[in-house]
């Protein structure tokens, strides 16, 4: 969506912060020896709480309300019987509707354990989704967002997935620009302009630039030997910095 006015800014901001406050909720209560679904559960109860709704589900009949990856997979893990270990990699993407407004945010950590590799992963993982935001302006091209993020991949020695792109978002889970390259294509020629609303999240991986169907017709994964994270915000575009939608804001939630 783009921008219309001060009302449109409001309501993302409000399912921005229930669904960054959700995220945030379910990653101090992830503990080893739970379920993904009992983690799953929290994000639900939190949504429900806050009168918001579950977008995947909502959208494309996901069968959870949030998508959690763990290690080897990357993105839209379906939650269930799997049991948390301390040291895992978990991936939550939460994205919800309230009001017919979308927000959508996602971060990896590591389970209640110190992993230095993982945390490098990481570290880097987060700087390439604050390159790619900063280069995400009024005038700029689309493609400028996947150089920043492939440009900081590089630095650090990750690979950029290609198969997975940043997305326009706001009155839909998904809308156009459907496909924001994270990697940079030079075929990429459209524009950004002010009141755009889309995310950044770029997928680092330790090799593969593909994610792989993991033939439960959701779950996105790379070969067993191999890590990916994610950091996610929904942000919208302006002349200057843009405005990150998706943060923890307690004075937004009541
Ligand atoms: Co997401
Ligand atoms: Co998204």
């Amino acid at each position: 969506m783009s921008i219309g006015d001060e009302h449109d800014i409001e309501a993302l901001r409000r399912i921005g912060a229930i669904v960054a406050s959700a995220l945030e909720h379910m990653r101090r209560e992830a503990r080893p020896g739970m379920t993904t679904r009992e983690l799953d559960l929290l994000g639900e109860a939190f949504l429900m709480r806050h009168g918001a709704r579950s977008a995947p589900k909502l959208t494309y009949n996901f069968p959870g309300t949030t998508c959690i990856s763990v290690n080897h997979e990357v993105a839209h893990g379906i939650p269930g019987e799997r049991v948390l270990r301390e040291g895992d990699l978990v991936n939550i993407d939460v994205s919800a509707e309230k009001d017919g407004y979308f927000g959508d945010t996602g971060a990896s950590f590591v389970l209640c354990a110190s992993r230095p590799n993982l945390e490098r992963l990481l570290q880097a993982t987060r700087e390439a989704r604050d390159a790619g935001i900063a280069a995400a302006r009024h005038g700029a091209r689309l493609s400028d967002i996947g150089k920043a993020v492939e440009k900081v991949a590089r630095k650090h020695g990750y690979v950029v997935i290609r198969n997975l792109g940043s997305h326009g978002v706001g009155r839909a889970l998904h809308e156009e620009p459907k496909h924001i390259p994270n990697h940079f294509d030079p075929s990429e020629r459209r524009i950004l302009s002010k009141g755009m609303v889309i995310t950044i999240e770029p997928f680092l991986t330790t090799g593969p630039d593909t994610a792989k169907d993991a033939g439960d017709g959701w779950t996105l994964q790379l070969p067993r030997s191999h890590r990916g994270a994610q950091f996610e915000h929904t942000i919208v575009i302006t002349e200057d910095a843009p405005l990150v939608m998706t943060q923890v804001d307690e004075a937004l939630l009541a």
